[in-house]
């Protein structure tokens, strides 16, 4: 407590200490001063206040269109100015979008006089939230009711092949990091390397050193103080530069430290692999073959690095656009800079994850009815984001209020399968999986479905897939997998779909002096089970797992680490969570030190095979900078 009160922070959610510095950091509002100037809760508060109140602004379309209201709803008794900006934005939106028609004074004269849901709407975002059963992406919780009120966390930009349009992305890059958002990028337009340039008669430098430019910019804009942005960088696998963009991230004082690296994947390209044949690299303006390359050797080549440094990734093209529901607006040719979200150029999309381990009855059984519950409302919630959402770019903001891509997941996976006895690795831990994520799918369909009656399809509903099956949706997706690398933090649980990390590690604070942090249920077991002591958790802290320690079998299997779990059970749990899961699954198979080449050849074909969306590999060690180590010892 002490510690939580030396950083100004007022805890009255009693969260961990973790959580409560990483809130004091960057998203608890603060004066000109620097001070501090709410508690969590009224950070949970002050979202709810600004996403909630959208409802109000679809209450009042519907007294326009039908002359109702709403019989459930009450009058608004106050708003607060932010409240009202956000609904004047919104407002003028969707008068542009033709929802809506009249002048925002003849809205509010509405909403003092005639019943809307919006405040029944925000007591439950707001009471999802405090509980941290629900939590949306960091950028909606710094920015709601802020001044940038730019609320998500997934961009694509296009990069065209021209020196403005290039410096245009740039630009536009800097505007998205200064909000907490990521970018990414697909490189492939851009001409090749020594191709000539027409207006100079010069020759071009390729794609990998424009992206050191976006690098750069990165470095410097640093989020505003937020978070230091993030981007995710493609190349088609056909275009020349492919074999100088996989070996990008060799050099040992690293350039492109601000991007994740993938090669976009075509199906074609696994032919090759198979028969031993050559790909045809392709000059991306004229569409000549430049040279060919053996599919093998570029294979090779991917592996080896990706065992060097994790980079790169490799990203599923054909798979992806498969599921794309919009086919008819663009191809998808890039995802956000973990992976997860595949988006079309200039889409955005905002996250939120429910955390299952909030879930689990006291019988040790998953309470459907609360969860179902939950999923309802946080699709809700994402769909008003979209109105709420003060977007960085115009052509962000119609092409997101188009499509109105939004993506629920999870997180709190492993706790929840440690609540009910199941170990991660294990064919029952793929039954929940599935049963979970259909569970969470299918009703946030439902529920999109809900507000398609409610306030209309999404405008590029009509010639896209759900036209064509008579579905109605008001998002073009509802689920994602995110990381959930900071809101995990502040819900206190286990990140998105992963095992644990770590049972126990050592935490240096201040003065020289080292606390353990031991994972709470494993406190909590080993207690129950009289097994607890001090001298036990220091042998498990310097480890980090179980492995050497002298417990009984079913605990060790229970609490099997990251890098305990063989890497194919995690591709497996990737693959199950992505059948039931709109876009993309973040996930990072963990391999040991140890790991060859061609085991993360292993993992690449394996998730190829197993229709994911992409994958990326993470060698214990492989990087210089590795920010969490499991155990003392290493
Ligand atoms: O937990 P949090 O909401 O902070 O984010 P996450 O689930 O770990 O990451 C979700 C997405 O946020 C990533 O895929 C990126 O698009 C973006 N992100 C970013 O731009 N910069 C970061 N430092 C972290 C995440």
């Amino acid at each position: 407590r002490e510690e939580k009160e030396r950083l100004g922070v007022k805890d009255d959610l009693k969260l961990t200490l973790n959580a409560v510095k990483v809130l004091e950091a960057r998203y608890l509002l603060k004066d000109e001063e620097g001070k501090i100037i709410e508690t969590p809760d009224q950070m949970f508060r002050r979202v709810a206040n600004h996403v909630g109140v959208i409802d109000a602004l679809y209450d009042y379309a519907n007294f326009q269109k039908k002359g109702t209201v709403r019989e459930d709803g009450k009058k608004i008794s106050n708003l607060l100015n932010t409240q009202i900006e956000v609904l004047e934005r919104g407002f003028n939106e969707l008068v542009n979008d033709g929802v809506l028609k009249g002048t925002f004074g003849q809205f509010m004269d509405f909403i003092y006089t005639k019943p809307t849901i919006a405040e029944d709407t925000i007591e439950k975002f707001h009471k999802m939230m405090k509980s941290l059963e629900y939590v949306p992406n960091s950028p909606t919780m710094m920015n709601a009711g802020a001044r940038l009120g730019q609320l998500s966390a997934c961009f694509v930009l296009p990069v065209g092949d021209s020196i403005e349009e290039i410096f245009e992305a740039v630009k536009q890059t800097a505007e998205i990091h200064k909000s907490g958002g990521g970018t990414g990028f697909s490189f492939s337009r851009l001409r090749n390397k020594d191709d000539i340039v027409g207006s100079t008669k010069g020759v071009a430098s390729g794609p990998v050193s424009f992206m050191k430019i976006f690098d750069t910019t990165t470095e410097v804009i640093k989020q505003g103080g937020k978070r230091r942005g993030a981007n995710m960088g493609i190349l088609r696998y056909d275009h020349p530069d492919i074999m100088e963009f996989i070996t990008s991230k060799d050099s040992e004082n690293t350039i492109l430290k601000n991007f994740n690296i993938s090669v976009g994947m075509e199906d074609e390209f696994f032919e090759k692999l198979d028969s031993d044949g050559y790909v045809d690299l392709k000059n991306p303006k004229t569409g000549k073959v430049v040279s060919r390359i053996k599919a093998r050797t570029m294979w090779d080549s991917i592996i080896t690095h990706a065992w060097k440094t994790a980079d790169p990734g490799l990203i599923f093209l054909d798979e992806i656009n498969r599921a794309n529901p919009v086919k008819n607006i663009a191809d998808i040719e890039a995802t956000n800079p973990c992976g997860e979200q595949p988006l079309m150029p200039y889409e955005s999309c905002n996250l939120g994850s429910i955390n299952l381990a909030k879930f689990v009855k006291e019988d040790n059984t998953i309470d459907w009815d609360r969860l179902r519950e939950t999923v309802h409302m946080s699709t809700r919630f994402l769909d008003n984001v979209v109105d709420a959402n003060n977007f960085p770019v115009r052509q962000i903001k119609e092409m997101t209020r188009k499509t109105r891509k939004i993506g629920l997941g999870i997180m709190g996976f492993a706790d929840m399968l440690i609540m009910l006895g199941v170990p991660y690795d294990s064919e029952e831990a793929l039954k929940i999986a599935e049963n979970v994520m259909s569970f969470l799918d299918l009703e946030s369909h439902k529920e999109s479905q809900n507000l398609a009656i409610e306030r209309g399809v999404f405008p590029g509903w009509y010639g896209s897939e759900y036209e064509k099956e008579d579905i109605l949706m008001r998002n073009s997706t509802t689920t994602t997998i995110a990381p959930t690398g900071t809101i995990s933090i502040i819900a206190g649980c286990s990140s998105s779909i992963e095992p644990l990390f770590a049972i126990a590690f050592m935490r240096h604070v201040l003065n020289g002096q080292e606390l353990i942090e031991v994972n709470p249920l494993f406190e909590e077991i080993m207690k129950k089970r009289n097994l607890y002591s001090e001298k036990l958790m220091q042998d498990v802290a310097t480890t980090g797992n179980l492995s050497k320690i002298d417990l009984p079998e079913d605990l060790k299997r229970l609490f099997k680490t990251a890098h305990e779990i063989d890497p194919e059970w995690h591709v497996l749990m990737q693959a199950t969570f992505q059948k039931y899961c709109d876009s993309g699954v973040s996930k990072t198979i963990n391999l040991p030190n140890d790991a060859t080449p061609e085991d993360i050849g292993k993992a690449y074909r394996l998730a190829k095979d197993l229709h994911c969306k992409g994958i990326t590999v993470y060698r214990d060690r492989s990087k210089t900078e590795q920010v969490l180590y499991s155990g003392t010892s290493g």
